[in-house]
């Protein structure tokens, strides 16, 4: 580093400092990720010039992105990319930020797919967003032919852009209302993680939330409007012995076990998250062969 622009303050003096004034939990991770993007390098790099000097332009560049992050902003969406299932995904204000919980959505459906014969399994994730769900099975199930919808064209951009970027472009995008634009199309797992929350929960205006598209976010008074259609025309897209998996909100589990068995779903159980909490929902097609309109 140029020592004739450097402040007098080192890497490590800058990141203390940061953390300081961001003062949560997270203030040391986020601070560095924020150092991280301005400077363009790695953890690695970091540890390891703990003790350069800081230049003053880069430090200025610092200061206005932690300004960012002290208004609120989410440190997703000033990076531009979130790490989800080891996958690091472009994320913008157009997509939702995608969360740790969804794992266990990514989880249930890997384990349903292993048990499946079928070389090529069908699989639909509706409510794409970034492309989270969708892209981690689908790199782990190389075979499995991915079909992913999303009712928001820039949140379908992102997805199809991350998706060339991780060398996943078999995935295949459509710009849909859930599944208005599938016709008699049918799938052996449909994964979705809808938008679940109600319509006047205060977190809406708290928090990451605040920044995030409410399209992806609220659902109706009970925030069951959409988990609700999902489900209503679930059996008319699900394969023989299919599975719909659904994330929700912890304590919307019975209500969406009721919604499932009332459709006519079998086998329906609730799986939880690392935290413990109901977070994913499973109903399966009870029908062992395809019927007349196939
Ligand atoms: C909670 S976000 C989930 C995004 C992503 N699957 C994830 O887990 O990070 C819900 C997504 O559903 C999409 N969405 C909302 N209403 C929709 C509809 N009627 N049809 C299709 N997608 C819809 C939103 O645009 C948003 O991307």
């Amino acid at each position: 580093m140029s020592l004739s622009l450097a402040t007098s303050l080192t890497v490590n003096a800058a990141l203390s400092l940061a953390a300081a004034k961001l003062n949560s939990a997270d203030g040391a991770m986020e601070a560095r990720l924020l150092l991280q993007e301005v400077l363009g390098v790695n953890r690695a790099w970091l540890i390891a010039h703990a003790n350069d000097a800081l230049q003053a332009n880069r430090d200025a560049e610092f200061q206005a992105l932690l300004a960012r992050r002290l208004a609120g902003e989410p440190i997703a969406y000033i990076t531009a990319y979130r790490e989800f299932y080891g996958l690091n995904l472009r994320v913008s204000p157009a997509t939702l930020i995608p969360r740790a919980d969804s794992e266990t959505l990514v989880e249930a459906a890997l384990e349903k797919l292993a048990s499946r014969t079928k070389e090529t399994p069908r699989v639909l994730d509706l409510g794409t967003g970034s492309g989270a769900i969708a892209l981690a099975i689908a790199q782990h199930r190389p075979k499995a032919l991915v079909c992913a919808v999303d009712a928001s064209a820039p949140a379908l951009a992102i997805a199809q852009e991350n998706a060339a970027r991780l060398n996943l472009g078999h995935v295949q995008f459509i710009l849909s209302d859930w599944y208005a634009s599938l016709a008699n199309q049918r799938f052996d797992i449909i994964v979705s993680n809808p938008p679940y929350i109600a319509e006047n929960d205060s977190h809406l205006s708290q928090g990451d939330l605040r920044f995030e598209p409410m399209s992806a976010l609220a659902s109706g008074p009970d925030g069951l409007d959409d988990i609700r259609s999902i489900i209503q025309q679930g059996l008319f897209h699900l394969m023989p012995q299919g599975w719909l998996m659904l994330e929700h909100g912890y304590q919307q589990a019975a209500a969406v076990r009721d919604l499932m068995a009332n459709a006519g779903m079998v086998d329906v159980v609730t799986k939880q998250d690392l935290a413990g909490n109901d977070r994913v929902t499973l109903g399966k097609n009870p029908l062992i062969v395809s019927q007349h309109w196939d």
